[in-house]
């Protein structure tokens, strides 16, 4: 190889290797910025995105302390509060004896489940009103294990008072002619 050829091709070398080096340094910029760009998003460094995360992870609810509500962001849900709740009291104090039966009775008295009586069923009351209220308020609460079936205390519900159990009764009871 004479030195003309060497020189050739140590040029034609150079050449190649300073386009791959010029090559190398546009994709690594081109591949950066595309990734700030996305990259940012997904560690939700955009303002969009950061407010779309603090909206996903905002608290339910915060303590609020009687005296702070000027630093509490839900001052008015907590001034409110309150009143909602004393309400609340008031109508759980009063029994409302549909509700309970809709809770804890109508699965077996409404169709007539596993031998229970009907709500309504005038003919499958009769002889059972004739044992009295007291005994039927007493296996309503207690329970009893007729011919027909097993009715379980409190309707299954050991949560319900002797009053709702009793409310829920009235309001079976009522349902007949
Ligand atoms: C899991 C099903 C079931 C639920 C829930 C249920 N009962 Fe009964 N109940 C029965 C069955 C079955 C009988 C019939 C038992 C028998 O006479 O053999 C019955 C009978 C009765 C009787 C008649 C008892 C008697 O001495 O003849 C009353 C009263 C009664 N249930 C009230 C209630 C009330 C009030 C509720 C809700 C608080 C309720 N039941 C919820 C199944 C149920």
């Amino acid at each position: 190889m004479s030195e003309q050829e060497d020189r050739t091709f140590f040029d034609t070398f150079m050449l190649v290797l300073a386009f791959l080096i010029v090559f190398t340094i546009v994709i690594f910029a081109i591949s950066n910025s595309v990734a700030n760009r996305t990259i940012a998003d997904r560690h939700h460094q955009t303002a969009d995105a950061a407010e779309r995360l603090a909206e996903r992870i905002r608290p339910e609810g915060r303590l609020c302390l009687q005296g702070q509500e000027e630093e509490c962001e839900v001052r008015v849900a907590a001034v409110t509060r309150p009143a909602a709740a004393e309400e609340e009291v008031a109508e759980a104090g009063e029994v409302d004896g549909q509700q309970v039966y809709n809770q804890a009775c109508t699965a077996c008295h409404g169709p007539g489940i596993a031998g229970a009586p009907r709500t309504g069923d005038d003919a499958a009351w009769a002889a059972r009103m004739d044992k009295g209220y007291e005994t039927l308020l007493d296996h309503s609460i207690n329970g009893f294990q007729g011919d027909a079936g097993f009715m379980p205390a409190r309707g299954g519900n050991p949560n319900l008072s002797d009053e709702q159990v009793a409310a829920a009764l009235d309001y079976m009871l009522e349902q007949l002619d």
